[in-house]
């Protein structure tokens, strides 16, 4: 299976060599190559160029892009696409002056959607769960981070880590599982919080890794969820069975999640809402990459990421949709680039940036996704006929794409029929 795109208006975001991070200063350059051919063979990205050099190629599907954008898919590094139902009666509550904590401290939240997954059978959840996934593919992401965190009992916890297993095996997006069991603490151990802990600890780790799905860890380190000790009782019985931090921090009160992430050597630190110097320096000194959430801002009216005093300190940052039923219902990247050009002030050519390459980093993919390189997995956009790259976060909310490449396949995304399974 061949594809060749020829007479590419912009190909963005081309690197001769495998990058696979962009921080600080370099975050601003976004590489284009105008007037541009891509061929690809099987999955994989084989040669790009000048259409100048573009004869003698030959492929079984030929696509114009003339006027149009070519660029890696999009790369969402936190999501909780895995759950039950939807919480729109709590988007009314609030609307009505309730607090994302009020709602929590009446039982509502996470818990909520802990007891339907309970009440939801396998079939049901991956169903609900694999539909929303493929919407979000039409829209323009092709690797995605899942995070268990609604089942909060061993049974219902490994029940979603195998919903997200079979999401892995079945679709052609990149999946990266995590294990985020310590996402609420159930009502049931409300006075016995430390019972809960050494359940994850003892219990629900060892068997999460005999499935051996997922390498990373998550905690939700946050006044009234789990404190920094408990975060630390977690990440270090994680580590002994080489489960890497990719951690909720620092959302509503900065507890220290920072620092303690770089100590564990996170691969993420997520959320971010709240940021001090002992954080920039913590970071400054790590591999862990900063990743930012607006998807969540905007939803729960709080505090935007400040992704100047990130980038500006040398710093990568990651952007990602946090999708998930209570604080950030849309998966959409197309609208958090541009929520982090008009809210984080981050240039169209960090936004892309952070959506790309570095959410690639953020999963532990950025050696074969995440930028247009020889050799690298074929996830494409091709875009509308548009006048230039920064008009995908100028035009919010309005749908950038025309067609997608995932996994080498090449995907008519109006067409309800189409599927996204291997
Ligand atoms: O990332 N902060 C914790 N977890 C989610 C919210 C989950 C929920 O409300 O269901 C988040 O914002
Ligand atoms: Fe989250």
């Amino acid at each position: 299976m061949s594809i060749l795109i020829k007479n590419i208006k912009q190909l963005v975001q081309v690197h001769d060599y495998n990058v696979m991070i962009v921080k600080g200063e370099d975050m601003k350059t976004l590489p284009v190559l105008e007037n541009a051919y891509l061929y690809i063979e099987h999955d994989t990205i084989i040669e790009y160029g000048d259409m100048e050099y573009c004869h003698g190629i030959e492929a079984e599907t030929i696509i114009d892009a003339t006027g149009k954008i070519v660029l890696p898919a999009w790369c969402d590094s936190h999501t909780h696409i895995v759950y039950a139902g939807n919480r729109t009666s709590e988007f009314v509550d609030r609307i009505n002056g309730l607090s994302y904590e009020d709602i929590a401290n009446r039982g509502g939240g996470i818990l909520n959607s802990a007891k339907l997954l309970q009440d939801t059978s396998e079939d049901d959840l991956y169903e609900q769960s694999i539909n929303r996934l493929e919407e979000l593919i039409r829209m323009g992401t092709c690797a995605f981070e899942i995070k268990t965190g609604y089942g909060l009992t061993v049974d219902a916890e490994l029940k979603m880590l195998r919903v997200i297993k079979r999401i892995k095996q079945e679709s052609l997006a990149k999946i990266t599982p995590t294990l985020l069991a310590a996402h609420a603490i159930p009502a049931e151990y409300k006075d016995k919080k430390e019972d809960y802990i050494k359940l994850i600890t003892d219990e629900l780790i060892p068997e999460a890794s005999k499935l051996n799905i997922s390498h990373y860890i998550d905690v939700f380190c946050e006044k009234g969820y789990f404190d920094l000790n408990d975060t630390e009782a977690i990440l270090k019985a994680a580590a002994e069975y080489n489960m890497k931090p990719k951690i909720h921090v620092n959302q509503f009160n900065i507890l220290g999640g920072v620092g303690l992430g770089t100590k564990y050597d996170a691969l993420s630190v997520d959320h971010l809402e709240e940021l001090d110097d002992n954080d920039i320096k913590a970071l400054k000194k790590s591999e862990t990459i900063p990743v930012a959430l607006p998807g969540c801002s905007y939803f729960l009216s709080i505090p935007y990421t400040p992704a100047r005093k990130i980038i500006d300190a040398g710093l990568p940052l990651a952007i990602a949709t946090d999708y998930n039923p209570g604080s950030a219902p849309s998966g959409n990247m197309n609208f958090i680039v541009s929520a982090a050009c008009v809210k984080l002030k981050m240039t169209p050519e960090e936004a892309i940036n952070a959506a790309t390459i570095n959410g690639a980093y953020a999963m532990g993919i950025s050696n074969m996704y995440g930028s247009i390189t020889r050799g690298k997995k074929a996830n494409l956009i091709i875009t509308k006929p548009l006048s230039d790259y920064s008009e995908i976060p100028y035009a919010f909310g309005h749908n950038p794409i025309e067609q997608v490449i995932i996994n080498g396949q090449l995907k008519d995304i109006k067409n309800p029929e189409e599927n996204f399974r291997i």
